[in-house]
C-alpha cells in the first residue's frame, strides 16, 4: 500500500439508520417498521441495502430500535420457508428468499432512545472506526441505474472530508430537507459546500439544493457529533454536524463536498410519494406491466371522465 493509500483509506462501510418510529404510516407500522413496508413485493430497507453493494460497501450496519426484528429476519436464513419452497422446487421463489441473506454482511446496533438522525450515526461509531463511511437514508430511493453513491466515493476520493448528494428543489419544498450553500468547482457535477441548514423556512434558505439521504462522512464527523447540541425539532442534526466540518481543512476532518444528482429518485416517507413510488416501480416491472399498465390508464381515464 502506498502511504497516499495509507492516509485517505477507502470507503468500505455503509450505515443505515432505520430507528424511526413510522408515525406517518400508523397503524401499518404498529408492528412492522416502516422501512419493511413492501414497493410492490420488496421491502423498501432491500432496495437501499442493494444500492449498497453496488456501490461496493457489502458491510452494512443498521441502526435500529425497538419492534424492528424483522428487518434481521429479513436479511437472515428462513429454513423452514426454504426447506418448502425446495419441496415443491420453486426455486424461484427459493431464490428471492434467499437473495436478501446472501447480499451483504448486515450488521445491527439500537440507538436505544431516538434523538435524531445524527445521534443515530454516532451509535455507528464503535463499529466504523477510523474509516470514512456512507450513510443511506431507507426513505430516499435511488433508480437501480443510477451510479450516484459510487460517484460520491471518487468525490471523496478526490478531495477528502465529506460528500453529500443534492439535488435541486421547489423553493416550498426547501424547508423539508437540510439545504446547502455551494460554489462551483472545475468538474460539473461536483460543488464545495459553504455552509448547511437543517430545514430552513424559504425566505432563509441558503440555495434550493436539498440533501437527500445519501452521504459520505469523514469519520472526525463522530467528534463533531458528540458536541452536536439538539438543533431543529430538538434532535441531533447529521447537517448541523456537516456544517461544522464544512468550515474545516483536510487536516481536522474537512471539507464537505457536494455532488449534484440529477437522476432517478423515489421518496417513500409520506403516503402519497409512497403510492407514486409504488406505481413507478411496478410500471417498471417486465412481469406486471404488460398487466399493470393498460389497468392504470383505463382508471386514470375513467377517473378524469368523473371529475
Ligand atoms: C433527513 C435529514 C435532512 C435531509 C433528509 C433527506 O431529514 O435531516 O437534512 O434533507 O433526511 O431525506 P428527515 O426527512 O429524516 O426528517
Amino acid at each position: 500500500m502506498t502511504d497516499t493509500a495509507r492516509a485517505l483509506p477507502g470507503v468500505s462501510k455503509a450505515v443505515v439508520p432505520a430507528a424511526g418510529l413510522g408515525t406517518r404510516f400508523l397503524p401499518a407500522t404498529k408492528a412492522t417498521p416502516k422501512e419493511m413496508l413492501p414497493i410492490v413485493d420488496k421491502p423498501a430497507i432491500q432496495y437501499v441495502v442493494e444500492e449498497a453493494v453496488a456501490a461496493g460497501l457489502d458491510d452494512v450496519l443498521m441502526i435500529t430500535g425497538r419492534s424492528k426484528r424483522s428487518i434481521e429476519d429479513h436479511f437472515d436464513r428462513a429454513y423452514e420457508l426454504e426447506e418448502a419452497l425446495r419441496a415443491k422446487n420453486d426455486t424461484q421463489r427459493l431464490h428471492s428468499v434467499r437473495e436478501s441473506s446472501e447480499l451483504a454482511q448486515v450488521h445491527y446496533v439500537r440507538q436505544g432512545e431516538p434523538r435524531g438522525l445524527g445521534h443515530a450515526v454516532l451509535c455507528a461509531a464503535a463499529h466504523v472506526g477510523g474509516e470514512p463511511f456512507a450513510v443511506l437514508l431507507g426513505d430516499d430511493l435511488i433508480g437501480a441505474r443510477e451510479a450516484l453513491l459510487r460517484r460520491m466515493i471518487e468525490v471523496r476520493e478526490t478531495y477528502g472530508g465529506s460528500v453529500v448528494a443534492l439535488m435541486e428543489v421547489e423553493p416550498e419544498q426547501v424547508s423539508l430537507y437540510g439545504c446547502a450553500a455551494i460554489e462551483p468547482t472545475d468538474e460539473d457535477d461536483v460543488v464545495a459546500v459553504t455552509d448547511l441548514v437543517e430545514k430552513p423556512p424559504a425566505d432563509q434558505a441558503p440555495s434550493r439544493w436539498a440533501i437527500i439521504g445519501r452521504y459520505i462522512c469523514d469519520p472526525a464527523v463522530f467528534d463533531v457529533l458528540r458536541d452536536t447540541p439538539p438543533g431543529r425539532g430538538g434532535e441531533i442534526q447529521l447537517t448541523d454536524a456537516l456544517r461544522e466540518l464544512a468550515k474545516r481543512t483536510t487536516a481536522d476532518g474537512g471539507p464537505v463536498h457536494g455532488v449534484l444528482f440529477r437522476g432517478q429518485r423515489y421518496d417513500t416517507g409520506n403516503k402519497v410519494d409512497y403510492l407514486r413510488t409504488v406505481v413507478e416501480f411496478a410500471c417498471e416491472r417486465p412481469d406486471l406491466a404488460a398487466e399493470f399498465l393498460p389497468w392504470l390508464r383505463d382508471f386514470v381515464a375513467q377517473a378524469d371522465g368523473r371529475a
